[in-house]
C-alpha cells in the first residue's frame, strides 16, 4: 500500500513524500518586490514537505495585483529568490515557483508607476481589493490587450520560468486558478474576444496552451506543472460551459508531458473536477481540497491523485510532515497577520521538536 510518506517523481521533479506546501501569498516581498532573507527563513523551516509550491510571483510590473507580492522578472529579484532556493536546498526540499499574472484582478495602487491592467476583454471584475495606500478599492477597468499583446504576455511567462531556473528553482507552477489572467482567458464571461484567443473552447484555451508551451520549450515540460480549479466563480468568473471548457483544456495540455497537474477540487458542483482531471489527463496530480491526513492517505490509496497539497496548515505548522507522521495536533494560524509584514504570524510559527535555526 502507498503511503503519504512515500516518494514520488513528478516529471522531472524527485518528492521524498507526497506532502506538498499549496502555494501561499504572503504579502512579504521586499523592496524591488524582490524576495528577503525573512521569506528564505519562512521556506527552509518548511522544507521537509516533498514539494514546495512558493507563492504566485508576477512575471512583469504589468501582472502584478496585489501588494508586496515578489516578482520574478529583476536581477534584484533573482537575488532574492537565490537566498530562498539555496535554503531550501540545503534543507534538503524542493521548491516550484508559482507565476500569476493577475489580469484584470488588480488595482494600480498596488503597482509600479506606469504598469498597465491588461485582461483579455475590457471587463472591470465586481468587487474590491485591498492597497496599502488607499485601504478597499474597487478593481481597475482593465484594457483588452491586442492579439500582438497578447504574444508578449507568453513572452513574460516564456522568461519568467527561465529566470526562475536561474533563480535556483526546480521547476513552476503556471497559476490557471483562482480568476487571473489565465482563467479570465478561458472563461466566456471574462474572454469576448473575436481573434484567434477568444470564442470556440479551442480559442479560449490557446493562451493557457501557448504559455505551457513557452515555459516547456524554455525548462523542459518535466519542470512545469499547471494549477486549475474548474467550476470557481471566485473574481467574478463565470463561464458557460466549464466541462467543455476543461475537457478542451486538459485534452491539449495532457500530450506536453507537463510534471503534474494541480487541481484545486470544489465540492458541491454539477460535475466533478477531479473525474474531468483524470479523464482527460494523462501525467500525475496533485490533489487539493481543504484535505486533513487522513482524508489525504484515502486520495493516495484509491489512486485519486499521485500527492495531495496543504495550505492553510502550511501558514501555522512549519513540521507538518512531522507532525502527520506522529500523529499529532496541527496548530491554527491567525488570520490577522497573514498579509502583514514582518515576522510576525510568519516565521514565528514554532514546530514540535526544535530544528536548527
Ligand atoms: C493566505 C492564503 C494565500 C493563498 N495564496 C495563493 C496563491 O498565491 N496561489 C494559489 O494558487 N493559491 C493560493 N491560495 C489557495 C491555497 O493554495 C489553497 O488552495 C487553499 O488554501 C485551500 O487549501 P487548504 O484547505 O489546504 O488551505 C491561498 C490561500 C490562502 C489561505
Amino acid at each position: 500500500m502507498l503511503s503519504l510518506f512515500d516518494p514520488i517523481a513528478l516529471g522531472d521533479l524527485q518528492l521524498a513524500n507526497r506532502i506538498v506546501m499549496a502555494p501561499l501569498t504572503r504579502s512579504r516581498a521586499g523592496t524591488g518586490d524582490a524576495p528577503t532573507a525573512l521569506n528564505a527563513q519562512y521556506y527552509a523551516q518548511r522544507a521537509s514537505a516533498g514539494l514546495i509550491v512558493a507563492e504566485g510571483s508576477q512575471p512583469s510590473p504589468d501582472g502584478k495585483g496585489y501588494c508586496r507580492t515578489p516578482g520574478i522578472y529583476t536581477e534584484e529579484q533573482v537575488a532574492g529568490w537565490k537566498l530562498v532556493t539555496d535554503a531550501v536546498h540545503a534543507a534538503g526540499g524542493r521548491i516550484v515557483l508559482q507565476i500569476m499574472h493577475c489580469g484584470r484582478i488588480s488595482s494600480h495602487l498596488n503597482k509600479d508607476e506606469g504598469a498597465r491592467t491588461l485582461a483579455p476583454s475590457a471587463i472591470r471584475a465586481r468587487g474590491q481589493i485591498y492597497t496599502d495606500v488607499a485601504g478597499m478599492v474597487d478593481f481597475d477597468e482593465p484594457e483588452a490587450l491586442t492579439t500582438e499583446e497578447v504574444r508578449t504576455v507568453i513572452d513574460e511567462y516564456r522568461a519568467a520560468a527561465a529566470t526562475a531556473i536561474r533563480a535556483g528553482f526546480d521547476g513552476v507552477e503556471l497559476h490557471a486558478a483562482s480568476g487571473y489572467l489565465p482563467m479570465q482567458f478561458l472563461s466566456t464571461g471574462t474572454n469576448q474576444r473575436d481573434d484567434i484567443y477568444g470564442g470556440s473552447p479551442a480559442n479560449r484555451c490557446r493562451f493557457v496552451i501557448e504559455v505551457l508551451e513557452a515555459m516547456a520549450a524554455e525548462i523542459g515540460a518535466g519542470r512545469v506543472g499547471m494549477r486549475i480549479c474548474p467550476g470557481n466563480p471566485l473574481h467574478d468568473i463565470q463561464d458557460d460551459n466549464p466541462v467543455e471548457t476543461y475537457e478542451t483544456l486538459l485534452r491539449a495540455a495532457s500530450p506536453l508531458g507537463l510534471a503534474y497537474l494541480h487541481l484545486i477540487r470544489l465540492k458541491s458542483l454539477p460535475f466533478d473536477p477531479l473525474a474531468l482531471c483524470r479523464q482527460n489527463f494523462a501525467g500525475p496530480l496533485i490533489l487539493n481540497e481543504s484535505l486533513d491526513a487522513a482524508q489525504a492517505q484515502q486520495h493516495i490509496d484509491a489512486g485519486d491523485a499521485e500527492a495531495c497539497s496543504f495550505g492553510r496548515f502550511y501558514i501555522s505548522n512549519p513540521d507538518l510532515v512531522e507532525r502527520f507522521r506522529a500523529g499529532a495536533d496541527v496548530a491554527p494560524f491567525d488570520r490577522h497577520t497573514l498579509y502583514t509584514p514582518g515576522a510576525g504570524g510568519y516565521t514565528d510559527y514554532p514546530a514540535l521538536m526544535p530544528q536548527p535555526a
